[in-house]
């Protein structure tokens, strides 16, 4: 069933851990130094939740909505599905949805589900909470990106554990009936490629191999990423995901007041936003003071330009992802 209702994000929020692990502490960790870092990352420091408790993915994501609520105006009761995002939950099983579901004391029964789509995580939740309004199944949906990457990358590995770190945000997707307002998705993309699945993966601790102590005592558990690779994909991925958009929506790179592209190295966004010339002062970049924190790199640099006042209400934004699988999504929307 399709209708014509509009979808708009009512609400977002986020919650970044209070540790920050500067380029400078890694210097002491393993054979690296902060000028390459920085120079060939843009990355200076990323925030690493506590072991102690309080900032489990669940944890983050509680705060983060609170915030996203309020901004929306919504009680938790009026949610009424929520897409939790992450490739770190907080247990296997249960989902981390329903984690979140007791905690924000929601007793309405929605349902909790748990995407595993790497940083594409948070653009593919919020296209298929786009589809769930559009049908009239659902008024709010709590669309959540939360992960602790920390606990998955090996830390003596130079060549990958510099990019990561940890973050939460989310957003509040529901219907906008009133014709006086025009924020609305315009345009939903999502895509994956299941070739390139070795250019990142992480191939122990699942059913075909399940975690031995002889993985673990190697450090094989860990997330594995081919950069190059991976780098070369982004740039060609990214591009070809914008210009769909902007045909879809029949727009051109004149109209999009902000690009929002994943975080995951400064180069690549650097190197897309050229393809696509898109000046670099409509682009949000904020990985020198997160890293790569997978799904929760846009919806965080997207709240955080709202909080500071650079994106407001009837800007047209438009997000742009990539990540393991590898999988790719896009999200074109006047906030
Ligand atoms: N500190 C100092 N030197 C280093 C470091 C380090 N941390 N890491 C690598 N080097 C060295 C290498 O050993 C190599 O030395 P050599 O020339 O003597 O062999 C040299 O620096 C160059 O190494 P490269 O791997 O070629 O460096 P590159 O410029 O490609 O940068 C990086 C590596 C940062 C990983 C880059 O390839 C990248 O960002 N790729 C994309 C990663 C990505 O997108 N990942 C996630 C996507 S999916 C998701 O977000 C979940």
């Amino acid at each position: 069933m399709t209708t014509n209702i509009k979808t708009k994000i009512k609400g977002t929020g986020f919650y970044l851990p209070k540790q920050i692990r500067h380029n400078k502490d890694l210097e002491k960790m393993i054979d690296t130094n902060d000028e390459w870092i920085f120079e060939r990352t843009g990355i200076r420091e990323r925030r690493i939740c506590s072991t102690e408790g309080g900032e489990w993915p669940a944890d983050m994501a509680h705060n983060a909505t609170l915030e996203a609520l309020k901004n929306a105006n919504l009680e938790p009761n009026d949610i009424d599905l929520i897409l939790f995002a992450s490739v770190t939950p907080d247990y296997k099983l249960p989902n981390s949805a329903t984690i979140l579901q007791t905690s924000l004391g929601i007793t309405n029964n929605c349902g909790c589900l748990d995407i595993a789509a790497a940083c594409s995580g948070f653009v593919y939740g919020l296209n298929l909470a786009n589809g769930m309004i559009k049908t009239g199944a659902n008024k709010n949906i709590l669309v959540v990106a939360s992960e602790m990457l920390s606990r998955e990358v090996d830390w003596s590995d130079r060549g990958s554990c510099i990019l990561f770190g940890d973050g939460c945000a989310v957003a509040i997707v529901g219907a906008n009936d009133k014709d006086d307002d025009s924020s609305e998705i315009l345009a939903s993309y999502l895509g994956a490629d299941g070739t390139g699945r070795e250019f990142f993966d992480q191939p122990i601790g699942g059913s075909v191999n399940p975690m031995t102590i002889e993985n673990l005592e190697k450090g094989d558990h860990y997330m594995q990423m081919r950069g190059r690779e991976m780098f070369k994909v982004a740039t060609r991925t990214l591009a070809k995901n914008a210009k769909r958009m902007l045909e879809a929506a029949d727009m051109t790179y004149e109209d999009i007041d902000w690009f929002i592209p994943h975080q995951a190295n400064v180069r690549i966004i650097e190197t897309t936003a050229k393809l696509l010339k898109i000046n670099l002062d409509k682009v949000v970049i904020n990985i020198e003071k997160y890293g790569n924190t997978s799904a929760g790199t846009i919806p965080i640099a997207f709240h955080e330009a709202i909080l500071d006042g650079r994106i407001n209400r009837g800007d047209i934004v438009l997000f742009d992802t990539f990540g393991a699988g590898l999988t790719t999504g896009a999200t074109l929307l006047r906030y």
